[in-house]
């Protein structure tokens, strides 16, 4: 959707927030210079800091992984207690590269529960991708917790783009639960801190889902429809292209 989205962007600005990092697709095109990346999901957060500052380490024990059923529900039901934080981002790509469909969902618990994928050679390790991801987040900081933190650090000229779990088309369609379940409520108080950081000054930027909540809670800003190829479902009906919307308090 990249494509799509440099039309959007603002032409300048300052500080760069993503206060729904996750995979960071935005944020790993544009490379602003001065960044804040947060997210509510521990191991997402832990391992950013782990290639940030602890690469070469990282790298040594993803070589000690085996892409085998048995070895993978061995790792996916480890104690998280016993694992440094090494151990922990290194359990969270192996997994990530080897569950069926790249999915990370977690049960009520907490614990991962993801079958095995069976592909026959994921790419567990990229020693390149991962020395440069680390140098583009070296002066990046990088917070756990939610996003309402971004108003802590935004000022005016500061660009924040806000990727939030989606509000759901359908009852039954929102199995995409990261890191607990963020519900209306949830997405009010989004809506809430948007208007919030609009007054400050900053450019704003959110995707979600074209549903009527969203529309209404966004209703006095920009809108664009842009269209997205799903790739992570449990459904295979529920790949196909949809709309999305970007909203936006300016305009280029
Ligand atoms: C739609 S994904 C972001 C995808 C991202 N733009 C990418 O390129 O991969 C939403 C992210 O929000 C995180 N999240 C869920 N609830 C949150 C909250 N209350 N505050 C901050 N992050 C949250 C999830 O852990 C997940 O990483």
């Amino acid at each position: 959707m990249i494509e799509q989205f440099e039309l959007l962007l603002p032409k300048k600005f300052d500080l760069y927030i993503e206060p729904f990092v996750g995979g960071g697709a935005l944020f790993f095109n544009i490379l602003p210079s001065d960044a804040i990346l947060i997210d509510l999901n521990f191991d997402v957060v832990n391992f950013y800091t782990v290639v940030k500052n602890d690469v070469e380490k990282l790298i040594d024990d993803l070589k000690t992984h085996r892409n085998e059923s048995e070895y993978y529900y061995m790792m996916r039901s480890v104690n998280l207690d016993s694992l440094n934080s090494i151990q922990r981002a290194s359990r969270f790509l192996y997994l990530n590269k080897t569950a069926y469909n790249g999915l990370w969902r977690v049960n009520k618990k907490g614990n991962f529960n993801v079958p095995f994928g069976r592909y026959k050679n994921p790419k567990i390790l990229d020693e390149d991708n991962l020395r440069n991801v680390s140098l583009a987040l070296r002066d990046v900081s990088i917070i756990w917790s939610d996003f309402s933190i971004a108003l802590d650090y935004a000022k005016s000229n500061t660009f924040v783009y806000f990727d939030p779990p989606y509000h759901p088309l359908s009852k039954t369609s929102n199995f995409t639960n990261y890191s607990g379940t963020f519900n209306v409520k949830d997405q009010i108080r989004l809506a809430e801190c948007f208007k919030l950081l609009d007054k400050r000054g900053c450019f704003l930027m959110l995707s979600n889902s074209n549903t009527p909540l969203v529309r209404q809670l966004y209703a006095n800003y920009d809108v664009h429809i842009v269209r997205a190829r799903r790739m992570i479902n449990s459904k295979a009906e529920g790949r196909g292209e949809i709309e999305e919307i970007v909203v936006r308090n300016f305009s280029t």
